[in-house]
């Protein structure tokens, strides 16, 4: 056989990727609605009934997204069994990285001393977690990398403004990691999808602190270096967006919505969840919630509420999980997966 027919059949091989390990870390300091009530028109009342949240963690001024990712990923590795050289590649997902250059992940990579590891970050708001698994899963369904560190990690309270009752009553900072390894044959991931539409790019913004608007003295009095929102269009569309998706990677994994035995949705509004559990038509006792802790937490929500369901014996091996996220972008991603563990 020549050299070239053992390297074309050495990149047709299809490995299988799945969970193997997952960690997360949660700033302590907690800001509840009540504390909101102190600083902008609103109400615990209007925060719970309009959006599920009671309250949410806040880093504080020291800490930086790196940070909390680190703990995450230190947290998973342990779960996961493996030492930090045997990562080949970590990938964050965030929308506040700690700067805008180098990666958030090279800070990671430091933090945890992964030194074999390549390192590089991703942006897909909300869906960057199930964007970042989908990237692993390439990697290694094709034999490139063994052990993916994908993490999803925020410190949003650094770019809310504190004056709009629209948004900083929504979001939260935190981490979760997942350690992303070659797994056992039709086990791990069974079928994942993205999508994005730019024609919506302009309803979930932070307009300010990149090359189109650099940050000025106006940019600040104006505020414009914080998260900007449509509320109300994205609503509707996270509903349609994540309905549809999940329906597909159902379809595409040749299960059904019964075999499913958890899902964790995107934790951005309770309305929004119901929503999607009433169209995909299951019941609320196979969902994993934390909303009313932690709020919304963007590409961070995911990865953390699986972490606790893991630790709490909600998933055992075998388990069908389906994942599915909305975000700014507009971007969407759903995954179902094998559990292995
Ligand atoms: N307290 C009291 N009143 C408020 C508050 C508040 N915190 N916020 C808004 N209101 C008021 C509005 O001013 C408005 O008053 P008006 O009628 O006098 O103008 C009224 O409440 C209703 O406002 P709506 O925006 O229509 O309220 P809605 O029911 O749509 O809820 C919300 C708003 C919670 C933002 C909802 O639209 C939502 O969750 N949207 C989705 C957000 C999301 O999923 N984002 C995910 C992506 S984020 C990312 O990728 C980083």
């Amino acid at each position: 056989m020549s050299v070239y027919f053992v390297l074309e059949e050495f990149m047709m091989q299809k490995f299988n990727a799945g969970i193997i390990g997952t960690g997360s870390n949660l700033p302590e300091k907690v800001m509840t609605n009540f504390d909101l009530e102190k600083i902008v028109d609103t109400s615990d009342e209007w925060i719970r009934t309009r959006t599920g949240i009671s309250e949410r963690r806040i880093a504080d001024e020291f800490t930086a997204t790196s940070d909390i990712a680190s703990v995450a990923a230190k947290s998973a590795l342990e779960n996961a069994g493996l030492t930090a050289d045997q990562i080949d590649l970590i990938l964050v997902a965030t929308v506040t990285p700690d700067m805008a250059f180098p990666s958030t992940a090279c800070f990671v990579q430091k933090n945890i001393g992964a030194m074999n590891a390549t390192a590089f970050d991703l942006g897909a708001g909300c869906s960057g977690f199930i964007y970042g698994l989908s990237v692993a899963n390439s990697f290694i369904s094709s034999g490139i990398y063994k052990n993916v560190l994908v993490i999803g990690a925020e410190t949003l309270s650094k770019v809310i403004n504190w004056e709009d009752r629209n948004t900083c009553v929504l979001f939260g900072d935190g981490a979760g990691a997942a350690v992303v390894s070659r797994v056992e044959e039709n086990s791990g991931i069974l079928s994942i999808q993205l999508g994005a539409n730019g024609n919506h790019a302009g309803l979930i913004t932070e307009p300010a602190g990149g090359s189109r608007t650099p940050v000025t003295h106006e940019v600040l009095d104006k505020k414009l270096n914080t998260i900007h929102m449509e509320g109300s269009e994205v609503f509707k569309l996270a509903i349609r967006t994540m309905g549809a998706v999940s329906e597909d990677v159902i379809k595409e994994s040749g299960l059904t919505v019964n075999d499913l035995s958890l899902v964790i949705p995107h934790q951005a509004n309770q309305r929004i969840i119901d929503g999607i559990f009433k169209r995909l038509n299951v019941p609320k006792e196979k969902s994993h919630l934390n909303l009313e802790k932690y709020g919304n937490t963007s590409a961070a929500s995911i990865p953390i509420a699986l972490d606790e369901a893991s630790r709490q014996g909600k998933l055992k091996k075998g388990d069908n999980l389906l994942m599915v996220a909305f975000g700014s972008g507009l971007t969407w991603g759903a995954a179902i997966i094998k559990w292995v563990k």
